[in-house]
């Protein structure tokens, strides 16, 4: 229970200590993100091999549903009512009050990090060293949301009116992290939720409607509602009731969702298709590890992993560059997440469609360093693949396959470079690995995405530091970045008053 809470959450990851760590108390402008497990540690290696001996064999594919099933027009009309009505108490509370709740789900959430890798891992097949720093980000979303609520009310004499009901409809591949966020953001404005999961990861939202429900958010203020895809969703997503919808998913969808009403207020985190440039002046070890994360962790089943690494000059010349590339891709250890050595894990349904042609068929010119294998019987389970010899325009330059498979494609120079990276449809992430600051300047000048790596990785935002969120068809609606200053302006109406006596 939540009472008992404060003896149940170990020392390093109760709040105050996050502060007492760095010497100071929280305060403006100061956020201490929540520390990942770190296996350096031995207890913190123990705590990790009795996480994954409690995950079941496998459930991918089967989950249970616990959400309210909105069977029919009248089912939906329901829960719109049930959630509008109690939008009024919610929205009524000062800001503090609801701030409180949310650092309490911040508190909540953390207490329940061995619970939630569990359920990724059983559900989506997520790994530990995935898992773990995703109910990192969660946590550091509700502290994050909590404080900027406070600042809301009022802000240079203008007020702020929350939505009455937000949908949120998170996808599956952060089945814990990025409800967790849209649905905090949606109740720390004082708005109603409706939380629809992804249907392939409704535990993960089960569990955490739980959590946030047993941390004081009540009941009737988040309800968990699950819809077949359909006539049924339509009826959700067009109707009037709800004011505003928060989607993480395909950019396909959110066209759908304004095809089914024109004037929805959508604010949508949306596809990418997402390269890192590697130029001469590179540390090239550095570049290996970082576009081997990039692309390979969980399984490349992310919006944000690099799909594309541009090699220039010289880099796509000699033979270092790509032999490094492929010992580190054909080292990584393919597996389920109960094997705690796994660092590739399984993609979440039997690859088909889209996937299925990225990872086994070439365009003229194409070839594969290293093919993708299919691992075993399930479909689910295949060796990263890295294929080489990818001419622009050809469909793996330009497909988002969100899968464990990388193209390489080379330039004569930066600015090819950056033209390739530009010349897909999406924004959404994009790296540089140079050592030259002129290079630097003319790729952050010119490359067309809404979060920009230089020298590092491409996935793993982090809240506050490195708000998150798309360009071109990688957002949709007012493009916001979440666990960013501005993400809950967007979620309600600013209006003036002017009084002259
Ligand atoms: N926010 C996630 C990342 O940065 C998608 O990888």
């Amino acid at each position: 229970s939540v009472a008992a809470l404060d003896d149940e959450v170990p020392a390093r990851h109760r709040t105050p200590d996050r502060y007492a760590a760095v010497g100071a108390p929280p305060g403006p402008g100061r956020f201490v993100s929540t520390p990942d497990t770190d296996p350096a540690v031995r207890e913190h290696r123990a705590w990790a091999r009795d996480v994954l001996a409690r995950v079941p064999v496998s459930t991918l594919g089967s989950a249970t549903i616990d959400a309210a099933w909105l069977r029919s027009s009248d089912g939906v009309d329901d829960e719109v009512v049930r959630a509008r009505t109690a939008a009024h108490a919610w929205a009524a509370l000062p800001a503090d009050e609801r701030a409180r709740v949310l650092h309490r789900v911040g508190d909540v959430l953390e207490a329940h990090r061995a619970e939630l890798i569990e359920v990724m891992a059983a559900e989506t097949g997520k790994t530990l060293d995935q898992g773990d720093p995703e109910v990192c980000e969660a946590v550091d979303f509700a502290h994050y949301y909590a404080e900027l609520a406070r600042d809301l009310e009022h802000v240079d004499g203008a007020l702020f009116t929350p939505a009455s009901l937000t949908l949120v409809t998170p996808p599956w591949n952060f089945p814990v992290a990025i409800p967790a966020g849209s649905t905090l953001a949606a109740l720390a404005t004082g708005s109603a939720v409706l939380l629809k999961p992804a249907g392939q990861s409704q535990r993960c939202g089960a569990v955490l409607a739980e959590l946030l429900w047993e941390a004081g958010v009540p009941r009737d203020v988040l309800r968990l509602v699950q819809v077949d895809e359909g006539t049924l969703g339509r009826t959700l997503v067009a109707h009037p009731g709800i004011d505003r919808v928060i989607l993480t998913g395909a950019y396909d969808t959110a066209a759908l969702f304004r095809s089914f009403r024109p004037d929805l207020p959508l604010l949508a985190e949306t596809s990418g298709k997402n390269a890192i440039v590697v130029t001469p002046s590179a540390d090239l070890d550095l570049a290996v590890k970082d576009v081997v994360t990039s692309a390979f962790g969980h399984a490349g089943q992310k919006c944000s992993a690099a799909s594309l690494v541009v090699l220039v000059g010289s880099v796509a010349r000699s033979r270092r560059f790509r032999d490094q590339l492929l010992d580190a891709t054909s080292s990584l250890v393919v597996g389920y997440p109960q094997d705690p050595r796994t660092q590739v894990g399984p993609v979440i349904e039997p690859a088909a469609g889209k996937l299925l042609s990225g990872l086994t068929e070439l365009a003229p010119g194409e070839r594969w360093a290293l093919a993708p294998r299919r691992l075993d019987d399930s479909g689910r389970l295949w060796s990263p693949g890295v294929r080489v010899g990818v001419r622009r325009g050809a469909p793996a330059h330009l497909t988002e396959y969100f899968g464990p498979v990388l193209s390489v494609m080379t330039a004569a120079d930066l600015d090819e470079a950056i033209a390739i990276a530009n010349d897909v449809d999406y924004g959404l992430t994009a790296g540089l690995h140079s050592l030259d600051r002129a290079e630097i300047a003319t790729w952050l000048d010119g490359i067309e995405a809404g979060n920009l790596y230089v020298n590092r990785g491409i996935t793993g935002a982090i809240v506050r530091r490195q708000p998150f969120g798309g360009w071109k068809r990688s957002a949709v609606g007012p493009g916001a970045k979440a666990g960013g200053p501005s993400y809950l302006d967007v979620l309600g109406t600013w209006r003036t008053a002017t009084a002259t006596e």
